[in-house]
């Protein structure tokens, strides 16, 4: 049977509040100090682009809805990851989500107040996304109506230096915190470093759980562990020197020693979309 990832990696956050065991998932916790994973709380203000992916009706109401990051890169379009509009995560095709929103400009998704929730009105999944090597792991969102205000982040173009390995990055999202599917109300942020693709490759040479691929992945995150994005921030920013460079993908666990965080790589989405700039306008 073809191995659908997206079960695995996104599952777990459907039912980690009913279920906390299965959030474990295949791998083990981290330990608690090494825990957004190793982040800290941040207003959405500070990072207006990022957005969460909610559906209510599909993911319950208490925390919105949120099942997802997401990032606006243009007034009504977001990037988010392929896996995320996965029919075994969505309970079908997207369009059959008729509340699948994006939910901007609020940090405390509990308190319901603040920033504004757009319907999406048309998802496209990257056709070539392969839920095995979890290769082209992004989609693109058109929103119903543009998002008020600009809150636009520019995208880093092939041969950016913000994808230097050594470069400090920062990654947003309202996944989980501990690895033990504890989901926080209120979005965060880690620190992480791009790495040498050579950590992931070495990490990820072709196993179950994904293969990485230099061209169209990124390495990301402390070669001893620690901070890390996890379940429930995919699709998520990763950013650096102001620039997007990485949508939350992948990775065994969360801020384990030897298990980068792996990325979408940003510079990718825009060749295969015919992207040339830098620029949000799509
Ligand atoms: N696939 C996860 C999600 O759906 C993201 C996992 C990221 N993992 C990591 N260790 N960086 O939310």
């Amino acid at each position: 049977m073809r191995r659908r990832p997206a079960r695995v990696l996104v599952l777990p956050l459907v039912l980690a509040a009913a279920i906390p065991a299965l959030s474990m998932g295949s791998s083990a916790p981290v330990a608690a100090d090494s825990v957004v994973i190793g982040g800290f709380p941040v207003e959405a203000s500070q990072s207006p682009w990022t957005v969460a992916l909610s559906s209510r009706d599909r993911f319950g109401g208490t925390r919105a809805g949120q099942f997802c990051g997401g990032v606006a890169v243009g007034r009504a379009t977001v990037l988010t990851a392929a896996h995320c509009l996965d029919e075994d995560v969505l309970g079908g095709p997207p369009e059959r989500v008729r509340d699948l929103k994006v939910i901007a400009g609020r940090t405390d998704l509990l308190s319901g107040r603040g920033g504004q929730e757009v319907r999406v009105s048309q998802a496209w999944v990257n056709p070539a996304y392969d839920g095995v090597s979890n290769a082209g792991d992004f989609g693109v969102l058109t929103l119903a109506e543009p998002l008020q205000g600009d809150p636009v982040i520019g995208m880093a173009a092939d041969g950016d230096p913000a994808y230097a390995a050594g470069e400090t990055a920062t990654v947003y999202g309202w996944g989980d915190i501990s690895g033990a599917g504890e989901y926080p109300d209120s979005l965060r942020a880690a620190r992480v470093r791009v790495l040498p693709d050579a950590l992931c490759e070495e990490a990820y040479p072709g196993g179950s759980d994904g293969t990485y691929d230099a061209t169209s992945m990124l390495c990301a995150g402390e070669p001893e562990g620690g901070r890390d994005a996890c379940q429930g921030d995919s699709g998520g920013p990763l950013v650096a020197q102001g620039r997007l460079i990485g949508l939350v993908s992948w990775g065994i666990g969360c801020g384990r020693a030897g298990n980068p965080g792996v990325y979408m790589r940003v510079s990718d989405i825009m060749r295969t979309l015919g992207w040339a700039r830098a620029s949000g306008d799509a």
